[in-house]
């Protein structure tokens, strides 16, 4: 199949690309404004191409849409704070730009969109939130998302996967995500101080996220029309859990929390993620691997530009 992955030179795609690479012929639409070459491993492979441009650009996106099957829209301002930061283009990148997709393809063309799983914002107690529970996103981020979400299932085409926060190593880090950043601070500060330590979130592997986008390309006739929580079913956590778990590999990691600091999305809950494994979809990496993973991983690189360690 020939597929479009927009933001294909981000944390998730440069991982992702390699599973697709294995099957199909894949087209890649990124604006690359981090000028970190997280594809170039890719670049001798005859079946990837890359397209330098903005997915709001109608006229490149109608260009690509004209040569596939399949797109993956993973271009988006991501996170609740770069979205507060720049809502005008966190609005036309996670919203109106799939809008244009979904105007521009036809009824054979098939979309498989990634959004978040924050729009639960906090759940009851110990009940689990399935794909059958209210969203309520808070966040001008989980909004965009969960609108943009609605559209593909209104179009009747589109599989969506509500992702748990991901975390692994990928060749286009993000250290903002909750497990990587927690991993970070506790290899080279030793030390961290938490707020709303009791509030519970969903984790998966990178590798898992793109294992689950194979799954949906091979089972999509099965799956279309549907959401589905994309999340470790074993990694259900508080941050205070995740940080014991931390220390297991870590000993000198030292936590504390605090009173103060909340989370824009209000995220505590607890998800579901039976819908996607009754498909026959299990993930096949713990919140153990991932954590010696990002501990093997730091070893090979710091970002304190203005340390002198
Ligand atoms: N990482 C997570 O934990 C997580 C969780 C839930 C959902 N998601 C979703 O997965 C997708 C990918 O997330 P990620 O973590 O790889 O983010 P990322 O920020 O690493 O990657 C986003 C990519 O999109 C590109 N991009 C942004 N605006 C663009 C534009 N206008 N035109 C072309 N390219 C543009 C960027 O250059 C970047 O390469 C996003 O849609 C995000 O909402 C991620």
């Amino acid at each position: 199949m020939k597929i479009l992955v927009t933001g294909g030179s981000g944390y998730i795609g440069s991982v992702l690309i390699h599973y697709l690479l294995k099957e199909h012929e894949v087209y890649v639409l990124d604006k690359f404004e981090k000028n970190n070459p997280s594809l170039a491993f890719f670049c001798s492979n005859k079946s990837f191409h890359i397209i330098k441009g903005d997915v709001r650009d109608e006229k490149i996106l109608k260009s690509i849409l004209n040569r596939v099957e399949m797109i993956i829209p993973l271009a988006a301002l991501v996170g609740a704070p770069l979205c507060k930061q720049d809502p005008i283009n966190a609005q036309s990148t996670n919203f109106d730009a799939i809008k244009l997709i979904v105007d521009n393809i036809s009824t054979e063309q098939k979309i498989i969109f990634p959004t978040t799983n924050s729009g639960y914002g906090i759940s009851n107690n110990d009940e689990l939130c399935t794909e059958d529970s209210p969203l309520n996103p808070i966040s001008l981020y989980g909004k965009s998302k969960c609108e943009a979400e609605d559209l593909i299932l209104q179009s009747g085409n589109g599989i969506t996967f509500r992702l748990a926060t991901v975390f692994g190593m990928s060749p286009q880090m993000r250290l903002d995500l909750i497990v990587n950043d927690f991993v970070y601070r506790a290899m080279f500060d030793s030390a961290l101080i938490i707020f709303e330590g009791s509030f519970r979130r969903n984790f998966i592997h990178i590798r898992d996220v793109s294992r689950a986008f194979v799954h949906a390309i091979d089972n999509y006739e099965r799956m279309n029309n549907e959401p589905f929580n994309v999340g470790l079913s074993s990694a259900n956590l508080t941050k205070l859990e995740l940080c014991k778990k931390i220390k297991e590999h870590l000993p000198n990691f030292t936590f504390i929390e605090s009173k103060i600091g909340e989370d824009p999305d209000k995220r505590d809950y607890l998800v579901s993620n039976e819908k996607i494994e009754s498909t026959g979809f299990k993930p096949s990496f713990s919140l153990d691997d991932g954590i010696k993973e990002l501990i093997k991983g730091y070893a090979s690189f710091r970002t304190s530009l203005f340390s002198n360690v």
